[in-house]
C-alpha cells in the first residue's frame, strides 16, 4: 500500500524535528514549526544561524538528516519506507518544487533573453502553456511588480531592484502556494529595496504563504506577521512579529535587534 503523504487540512508548511549537519557541524538542530496558509513569516538571526539552509531544505535544495518537512501536507524530498526516508527521484522533486517559489539574494535571471522571456520560460516549459498563454500571464505578472514597460528589455538593462522584481515575477509564474525569499533585498541599495519590498507586499495581499530570511529589520517590521529567530541552527524564538519586536525574549535576539534596529 502506498503510504499516505498528503492531507488537505494540513498547515501549508510543517517542519517537524528537522536536523541537518555539514560535516560535524549541526546547522539545523531539531527545528519545528508550522505555517498556516497565507501567513508571512520573517526568519531572522545572526549570520550563520541557518536561515538560508532552512529555506533551502523546505525546497529540498538540500537534504536533511532527521525530521520531516511537509508542504500542503506532502512530504518534501522523500518517501517513507517503513521507518526510513528514501530520497525521491529528481523528477518527483521537480514536481514538488512547482508549488514552492524561491527568490535568492542574487537574482539569477537568464541573461541572454528578455525580461518577458524570463517570466514565460517556466509556464511554457514546466506547465506546458502555449506562447500566447504564457505571454498574457507574464505581462500580468510584470504589471504586478510594476515592470510592464520593461518586458522587452534585457536583464543587464535593468537596475538591481528591477531585476529582483523580475525574479519575483518569474517565481510567481509557476503559481506557487509558497514563496521562499532569501535576503531578497540585501544586494540592493535602500531605495531599490523599497521597490522590491513594495512588490513583496503585493504578493502578501494575494494569500501566498511567504517565508523571508532577511537582515533588514525594515522589511521584517513592515509586514511580517510572525518572526522565527534562529541562533546556531536552533529556533530560539517563534512569536508574533509585534511581540518579538516590542520585547524579544532571547538574549541573542535582544542583541540582534540592538544592532540591526532602526
Ligand atoms: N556550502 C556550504 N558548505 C559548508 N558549510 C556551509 C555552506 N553553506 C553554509 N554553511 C554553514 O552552515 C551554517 C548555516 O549557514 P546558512 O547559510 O544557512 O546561515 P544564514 O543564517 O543564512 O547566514 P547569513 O545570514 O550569513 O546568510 C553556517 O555555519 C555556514 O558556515
Ligand atoms: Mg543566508
Amino acid at each position: 500500500m502506498k503510504p499516505m503523504t498528503t492531507d488537505n487540512n494540513a498547515p501549508t508548511i510543517r517542519v517537524a524535528g528537522v536536523t541537518k549537519h555539514r560535516g560535524t557541524q549541526a546547522v539545523l538542530r531539531d527545528v519545528s514549526f508550522e505555517v498556516p496558509q497565507g501567513q508571512i513569516v520573517a526568519v531572522l538571526g545572526p549570520s550563520g544561524a541557518g536561515k538560508s539552509t532552512l529555506l533551502r531544505c523546505i525546497n529540498h535544495l538540500e537534504t536533511i538528516d532527521g525530521g520531516k518537512i511537509f508542504v500542503q501536507g506532502q512530504l518534501i524530498g522523500y518517501r517513507e519506507q517503513g521507518d526510513v526516508l528514501v530520497e525521491l527521484p529528481d523528477a518527483e522533486i521537480s514536481l514538488q518544487r512547482r508549488r514552492i517559489g524561491m527568490v535568492f539574494q542574487q537574482f539569477n535571471l537568464f541573461r541572454h533573453v528578455t525580461v518577458i522571456e524570463n517570466v514565460m520560460a517556466g509556464p511554457m516549459h514546466v506547465l506546458g502553456q502555449s506562447r500566447t498563454q504564457a505571454t498574457a500571464l507574464a505581462l500580468d505578472l510584470l504589471a504586478r511588480v510594476g515592470l510592464a514597460e520593461k518586458a522587452d528589455a534585457y536583464p543587464n538593462q535593468l537596475s538591481g531592484g528591477q531585476q529582483q522584481r523580475v525574479a519575483i515575477a518569474r517565481a510567481l509564474a509557476l503559481k506557487p502556494s509558497v514563496m521562499l525569499l532569501d535576503e531578497p533585498t540585501s544586494a540592493l541599495d535602500p531605495e531599490l529595496s523599497q521597490e522590491v519590498i513594495a512588490a513583496i507586499r503585493q504578493l502578501a495581499t494575494d494569500g501566498i504563504t511567504l517565508m523571508i530570511a532577511t537582515h533588514e529589520m525594515a522589511l521584517a517590521r513592515d509586514f511580517a506577521e510572525r518572526v522565527l529567530f534562529m541562533v546556531n541552527g536552533e529556533l530560539v524564538e517563534d512569536r508574533p512579529a509585534r511581540a518579538f519586536f516590542d520585547a524579544p525574549q532571547h538574549e541573542r535576539a535582544r542583541q540582534f535587534l540592538a544592532r540591526h534596529g532602526d
